[in-house]
């Protein structure tokens, strides 16, 4: 296949250009390459028929996007259904990636791709747009909601665990919160699945099983000693994650997504958020021994 991939950069992205790289003809643009808000640097780029666009690039900046609707929307929001458009016109698969903060985090339920979206958050909404309007706007289009991704040189918390484990003798992380994590590893390895088999609509791309940042952090430590990586790490302090700022009650409580739908398109689906973060610990112990 012919497949642009745009935000190739970023965390996601980088594992994306990666899983693509063999077997199919990938042209992978960061956003130095081509900004996703710049038409006719797209038009120049459409003038090539593509078989799928995959769209990674985004501002995830919470507090960014809660500062700056507009011009975050401009990436969040506009550029991906701008996106759309271009693709629905050459008939090619529009792949976007949405988020569990399309939901408030009111109930204890594990969410299915069925549930109402109820953002509270300004990223939230933007990402519930692209889910309610990017099907009319191109009916060839997939979009995998995903949740607090991690993987190598990413710069989530997640992703930096296992830095901070090893250097320091106390991590703090917030507590209270749930949900699922993805290993971006996992994210691309599905992302190209899901392509080839030319599947469309909207699905949950999740590592299963719900897990809190302390759950996360816990588990990260006890395999690191696992691996005979010797963190300095000897104390996780929690703290409830509605006291670190105003502005993150806006995220939701408990955000897991169920991951069934994706499993019976194309069993088994996701491997287990434990065998994900064992992956990802491996890859990181190689490279920092590298
Ligand atoms: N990270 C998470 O935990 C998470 C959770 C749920 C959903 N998601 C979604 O998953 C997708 C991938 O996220 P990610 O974690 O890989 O994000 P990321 O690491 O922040 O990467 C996003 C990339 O987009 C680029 N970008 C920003 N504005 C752009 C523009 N105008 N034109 C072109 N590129 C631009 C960024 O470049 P610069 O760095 O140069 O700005 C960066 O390389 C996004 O749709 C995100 O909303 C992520």
């Amino acid at each position: 296949m012919n497949i642009l991939l745009l935000g190739s950069g970023g965390l996601l992205g980088r594992y994306l250009a990666k899983e693509l790289a063999a077997g199919h003809t990938l042209v992978a643009q960061t956003h130095q390459d081509a900004d996703i808000t710049d038409a006719s640097r797209l038009d120049g780029l459409f003038a090539r028929r593509w078989d799928a666009v995959i769209n990674a690039a985004a501002v995830c900046d919470f507090d960014a996007c809660e500062k700056n609707p507009g011009e975050t929307g401009r990436i969040n929001r506009e550029a991906p259904l701008d996106l759309a458009r271009r693709c629905a016109a050459q008939d090619a698969l529009f792949v976007q990636y949405s988020s569990d903060y399309v939901f408030g985090g009111e109930d204890d339920r594990l969410l299915s791709e069925s549930e109402a979206p109820h953002p509270l958050s300004v990223y939230g909404r933007q990402k519930a747009d692209l889910e309610q309007l990017i099907p009319s706007a191109c009916p060839r289009s997939l979009i995998l909601r995903v949740s607090w991704l991690y993987g190598l040189g990413g710069k989530t918390f997640m992703s930096r665990m296992p830095g901070l484990l090893m250097q320091q003798q106390s991590v703090r992380t917030a507590a209270g919160k749930k949900g699922c994590c993805l290993y971006a590893a996992d994210g691309a390895f599905w992302t190209r699945q899901l392509i080839e088999a030319g599947q469309t609509g909207l699905l949950n791309l999740v590592n299963p099983g719900g897990t809190s940042w302390e759950e996360f952090a816990q588990a990260t430590l006890v395999q690191m000693n696992a691996l005979g990586l010797a963190p300095k790490c000897g104390d996780i302090q929690t703290l409830p994650y509605e006291q670190l700022g105003p502005d993150w009650a806006k995220r939701p409580r408990y955000s897991c997504l169920d991951a069934g739908k994706l499993a019976s398109v194309l069993p088994p689906g996701p491997r287990t958020w434990q065998e994900g973060l064992g992956e990802f610990l491996s890859a990181w112990k190689s490279v920092a021994a590298a």
